[in-house]
């Protein structure tokens, strides 16, 4: 692909400060599919425009989600920090459409078999104790105490892990998606215990989901179960706490979204629409692979280019966001990616109970919430892929 040395780059503090305003410029300078530069000056498509998006994620043979694709990896530093989400793992999300499509019914159906009564049970329990914890210090840090730490309670319990393990596992996948040192040795820890968790459940089941893969008709390996389990846990911790976090974000700094700290039910459920509109958990995803020279949105997209799906920036195209006007209710955006390597329906409903029960169960406990430092202040968390803030410090009266 050709990709000019000054293409605008998706990392570094120029994009962290306004990833909004970066998608604005390409799509102005560049249209609906824009030459873009990863870290390490990779060269990508960044597609932006919401009808190319929908083609590429509707088109897996064409667009294929397989990494091994990729005309540039003879050009990826061994330290690049998207290696361990793009490079092919034994994880069904990183398979040909063929392979993918029974990994992926696999994965579906054994998300489909959560109780989800269950689910709200655990997570009350969850959700409280956290509270419990801050409630009568009149502050808290609601993205480090609280957001951050439901998704893994929870996920665990589901996957099948004891709770006594879910301090070491909280830890470890937090520190496996962040950059440095300790990311492998966290990620392998992690991957050993789930196999061990595969093999387990293959030989005594439960109702859990480690269970339901090793049962799978698909018949998976060990090795192949460890690997989805991690998917699942990876998809449902960073996203779903971002959602909540940025939902609380809104809450107390848009006057237009406070009406939501009253607790009623329906505004939380439009607050939480509209973050998936304007501000994604996953801004951006890496991604799509051309599997031929083909084109796109006027471009020419050569064998092996690489696509970044620009979920942000599809949801703000102009051409959907004049005609669909509010989000209430409208769940046509991208938070979710589309076709057959998007969210799962089964995880989505999941995520959207664990997010609107999580935001509930605070407003309902500390309906006085308030932001404890100027808006301006809040910080991003620097990362192309996620939307999310490293802190959200909040004050309230102080409950026993
Ligand atoms: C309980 C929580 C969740 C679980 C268990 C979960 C699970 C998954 C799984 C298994 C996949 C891989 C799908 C495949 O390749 O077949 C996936 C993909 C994805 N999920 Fe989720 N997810 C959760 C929450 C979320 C949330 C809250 C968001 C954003 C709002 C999100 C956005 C995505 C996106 C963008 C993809 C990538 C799709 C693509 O490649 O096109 N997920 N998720």
């Amino acid at each position: 692909m050709n990709v000019p040395r000054d293409a605008e780059a998706l990392f570094g503090t120029r994009f962290h400060r306004d990833p909004a305003g970066t998608y604005r410029r390409l799509r102005r300078e560049h249209g609906a599919v824009a030459p873009v530069r990863l870290e390490s000056g990779l060269p990508a498509w960044c597609v932006l425009g919401y009808r190319e998006l929908l083609r590429v994620t509707g088109a897996p043979e064409l667009f294929s989600r397989d990494p091994r694709l990729w005309n540039r990896w003879h050009q990826v530093p061994e330290n690049w920090s998207l290696r361990p989400y793009v490079e092919p793992r034994a994880s069904t999300i990183l398979t040909g459409a063929a392979e993918h499509r029974a990994r992926g019914r696999a994965v579906r159906e054994a998300l489909s078999g959560v109780d989800v009564a269950g689910l709200a049970a655990r997570l009350h329990e969850c959700c409280d104790a956290l509270i419990d914890r801050f409630a009568g210090r009149g502050s808290a840090d609601l993205v480090v105490e609280y957001t951050h730490r439901i998704p893994l309670l929870v996920m665990a319990r589901i996957c099948g892990l004891p709770d006594g393990e879910v301090p070491m596992l909280t830890h470890d996948v937090a520190l496996s998606g962040q950059e440095g040192d300790e990311a492998v040795g966290a990620y392998e820890r992690t991957m050993a215990r789930m196999r061990w968790l595969a093999a387990e459940r293959r030989a005594e089941p439960a109702d859990d989901l480690a269970s339901r893969l090793a049962e799978s008709s698909v018949g998976l390996t060990d090795a192949e179960i460890a690997a989805d389990l991690f998917l699942v846990l990876g998809k449902a911790h960073l996203t779903t706490s971002d959602w909540m976090a940025n939902a609380l974000r809104l809450m107390l700094t848009d006057p237009h979204f406070a009406v939501g700290l009253a607790g009623g039910r329906n505004d939380i459920a439009h607050v939480l629409d509209e973050v998936l509109w304007a501000d994604p958990p996953m801004q951006n995803f890496v991604g799509r692979w051309a599997t031929r020279d083909t084109e796109l949105g006027g471009r020419s997209i050569r064998a092996g280019d690489l696509l970044v799906l620009g979920l942000a920036a599809a949801n703000a195209d102009p051409a959907v966001r004049s005609r669909s006007g509010a989000s209430t209710g409208n769940r046509a955006h991208f938070a979710y990616s589309h076709g057959e390597h998007g969210c799962p329906d089964p995880a989505r409903e999941l995520s959207r109970v664990i997010a609107s029960t999580g935001v509930e169960i605070l407003l309902d406990r500390l309906p006085d919430l308030d932001l404890a430092v100027p808006e301006e202040d809040l910080t991003w968390r620097p990362s192309m892929w996620m939307r999310g803030l490293t802190s959200l410090p909040a004050h309230f009266a102080a409950h026993r």
